[in-house]
């Protein structure tokens, strides 16, 4: 089984993601670390909790990491994800916060230095939790299988500053860390890797009209997400139509089935820390002009078929 552990901030993507993990036949999910993001820390533990509870796997143990941004001032995603971060359709019987666990960032470093060579880490939330591990213990990112991120842009389209991508912008320092200390393979799905790559709303009707709890979930918690991808505001960011774009779900996706990657590019990236319309953007090294050894994957095309696929197979 291939031996994932998962760093979110449970928005509605992010839940999309898990969901995808659970259903995968062979694949096991060693931990969930929470961060914050696209709603407060305690709302992205609840959530993730919440996601489990539908799919009958509380048993995955649940940690709090960081509540905060290493140096930039915390921000959310709450007009996008719902103030809540799930689409502000509470749970009227949610699970009990006591199966909660602390110390999230240990918890990282200690399941990868028990697994060496086996894990892979899958990061869709501001990369906060990834830094503070990468600053405590130095060398366990060498003992990662593979590193996948949701986050950055490869262009000047960002999608919360005018150059920024959401999870990169909310903690630029700390993907700045993980980007230069993380020498595992590193795969990345950035955001306008995920826009071209969006599937019609077509698609997600099928997708929720499933007959299971997890589809009615599903649905019940990407209304909010919905319409607003389809105001003024939001088409704005897409290239093209608007469209279903569950960004955390590539990176899951390309991290559990290495055939949905159809194009891709390997180049060194780091993060700009200061423009004023540019902090907290990904910058691409083309040149290789930084004399960087350490490349990432920077994700490009997926074979969407296969993804619906596995989408579908995640609300079964
Ligand atoms: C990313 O930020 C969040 O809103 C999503 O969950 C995703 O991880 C997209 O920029
Ligand atoms: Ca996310």
């Amino acid at each position: 089984k291939k031996k994932l552990f998962l760093d979110v901030d449970t928005g509605v993507d992010d839940a999309h993601a898990i969901m995808m993990a659970l259903a995968a036949p062979d694949v096991e999910i060693l931990g969930i670390t929470c961060c914050h993001g696209n709603t407060s820390l305690d709302n992205a533990l609840k959530n993730t909790l919440r996601v489990l509870k539908v799919c009958n796997r509380l048993d995955i143990p649940v940690y709090r990491g960081c509540a905060e941004p290493m140096i930039a001032r915390k921000r959310h995603a709450g007009d996008f994800h719902g103030k809540d971060g799930l689409g502000d359709v509470p749970d009227p019987d949610p699970p009990s916060p006591e199966l909660l666990k602390k110390k999230a960032v240990q918890a990282l470093i200690k399941t990868v230095n028990e697994n060496p060579g086996e894990v892979t880490l899958v990061a869709t939330a501001p990369l906060t939790n990834l830094a503070v591990a990468v600053l405590l213990a130095p060398n366990f990112p060498k003992k990662l299988k593979a590193l996948y991120i949701m986050g950055g842009n490869t262009d000047s389209r960002g999608n919360t500053t005018v150059c920024g991508e959401f999870n990169f912008v909310a903690d630029p320092e700390a993907a700045y860390i993980v980007l230069d200390r993380y020498t595992c393979p590193t795969y990345i799905a950035t955001w306008e890797f995920s826009c071209r790559n969006s599937l019609p709303w077509s698609f997600c009707d099928v997708l929720f009209a499933q007959d299971t709890d997890k589809a009615r979930f599903m649905e019940k918690i990407s209304r909010h997400t919905r319409q607003m991808a389809q105001t003024e505001r939001y088409q704005k960011e897409v290239v093209g139509e608007s469209a279903f774009n569950t960004c955390d779900a590539y990176a899951l996706a390309a991290a559990i089935d290495d055939d949905l990657v159809t194009e891709s590019e390997e180049v060194a990236v780091t993060v700009e820390l200061e423009g004023t319309y540019t902090r907290g953007m990904m910058a691409v090294d083309y040149m290789g002009l930084l004399k960087k050894k350490h490349k990432a994957v920077i994700m490009k095309k997926v074979d969407l078929e296969r993804f619906k696929q596995m989408l579908m197979n995640s609300l079964k």
